[in-house]
């Protein structure tokens, strides 16, 4: 029979020796009513806050400007928790009355996390109400609240091929900025080919600091294909199947980070290289600022409505748009709610549907069967179709700060 040897550390025994203990001490603490001997800190849980923190405190401690476009912010704070190249933070804000959070990819090299420090970079979009705020608010000193590293969108080499097309657009660079640093110091170890969508020369983000990285490290190449300016130093229209055939190399697996028009059109070119869908992986969106791109809605766009939230007991009516979701209503009347990805992703925001109809996007539907049966809804990708009463919670081990 065969052996198996394990190897212990002694710090490891301790924690094994203290959770023969857990149930023991819980009953004990409970028999005594003694909350302080069931919430003993071990040293797993120190472990695990610190990978996964609720929210993290930093500063900015320094602004790389791009033009006009968008900005680099450098987060500095003690005991950072370490990411996966690719991954987010979610920040939260408040605007005037609103109360609210945005993902934005991390745009550093894992390694910089040792140093305390992630970056930031948010540019400029349409309509961007936060990313506008943030870029003219944000200044040196600002003190910054952010969710531990998020999301799933990383190098798995258990499912993804060990030859990665990247195809970004605009400030969907930044989670590709952050894998190839990883793979120049060292941390990840995959072949990527950067597909870089951009309008003009002049729009492209990280240009030095990804041809650093190509000059160093052979593992990482990288094509700019511009929309609306030709020029012999790069590819000219839109990143076809053509394109990616020229560049792609053996078997791969393609990685996709940018605006909602770009995976429409990529998407659809996707289709005629017959790709296993194991190898084709998106970056989460937030759900759009209208329902009405969604084929299956059949809503009255411009309806407004009434939402009935419970919490703690206490009941709040606030007004609704038909074109909004769920959450963007609470945000707007000030009530702090949990939220993370705003794609329908993370499940951070489930919230309970007493009663009223909701549009969910089956794209963005993440829910479990379990929670579409029992009537839990996701706000960020809920739109409503009439009134709704719904029930929220605040995050897990936070109680609500009175904003009204
Ligand atoms: S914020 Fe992630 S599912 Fe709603």
């Amino acid at each position: 029979m065969k052996k198996f040897n394990f190897h212990v550390k002694p710090i490891g025994l301790l924690d094994m020796l203290n959770f023969k203990k857990l149930v023991p001490n819980r009953t004990q603490a409970l028999a005594e009513g003694s909350p302080e001997r069931a919430t003993a800190s071990y040293e797993v849980n120190k472990l695990a806050t610190y990978l996964h923190p609720k929210s993290q405190q930093a500063e900015i401690t320094e602004i790389i400007e791009h033009g006009e476009i968008a900005k680099t912010f450098i987060l500095s704070g003690k005991e950072l928790a370490p990411f996966r190249a690719g991954q987010y933070l979610s920040v939260k804000l408040e605007i005037g009355k609103s109360i609210l959070t945005r993902p934005f990819s991390i745009s550093s090299s894992p390694k910089w996390v040792k140093e305390g420090k992630y970056a930031l970079t948010i540019k400029r979009a349409p309509n961007g109400f936060a990313s506008d705020w943030i870029l003219e608010n944000w200044k040196v000193g600002t003190k910054v609240s952010v969710s531990g590293p998020e999301g799933v969108f990383y190098y798995e080499p258990l499912r993804d091929s060990k030859n990665v097309v990247c195809i970004a657009g605009g400030s969907g660079i930044t989670p590709f900025l952050s894998m190839a640093y990883a793979i120049r110091d060292g941390i990840e170890d995959f072949n990527m080919t950067i597909l870089y969508g951009s309008c003009t020369e002049n729009e492209i983000l990280y240009k030095k600091e990804l041809d650093q990285i190509t000059e160093n490290c052979d593992k990482v190449k990288v094509i700019h294909v511009l929309s609306k300016e030709q020029s012999s130093c790069y590819e000219f229209g839109f990143i076809t199947s053509e394109i990616i055939e020229k560049y792609a190399e053996g078997e791969y697996s393609v990685f996709m980070c940018g605006p909602s028009v770009m995976y429409d059109f990529v998407g659809k070119e996707l289709e005629k290289l017959s790709l296993k869908s194991k190898f084709i992986r998106r970056e989460m969106l937030a759900a759009p600022s209208s329902p009405k791109k969604f084929k299956e809605y059949k809503g009255k766009i411009d309806k407004e409505f009434k939402l009935t939230v419970k919490r703690f007991g206490e009941v709040l009516i606030v007004p609704m748009k038909a074109e909004e979701t769920v959450l963007i209503a609470l945000e707007r009347a000030g009530i702090a709610v949990p939220s993370k990805c705003r794609g329908g992703e993370c499940g951070f925001c489930r919230s309970r549907l007493e009663s009223g109809e909701i549009f969910t996007p089956d794209e963005l539907d993440a829910r479990r069967i379990a929670d579409i049966k029992e009537g839990y809804i996701h706000p960020c990708c809920t739109y409503p179709l009439s009134d709704l009463v719904i029930e929220v919670w605040p995050e897990q081990g936070e109680q609500y700060e009175e904003k009204h």
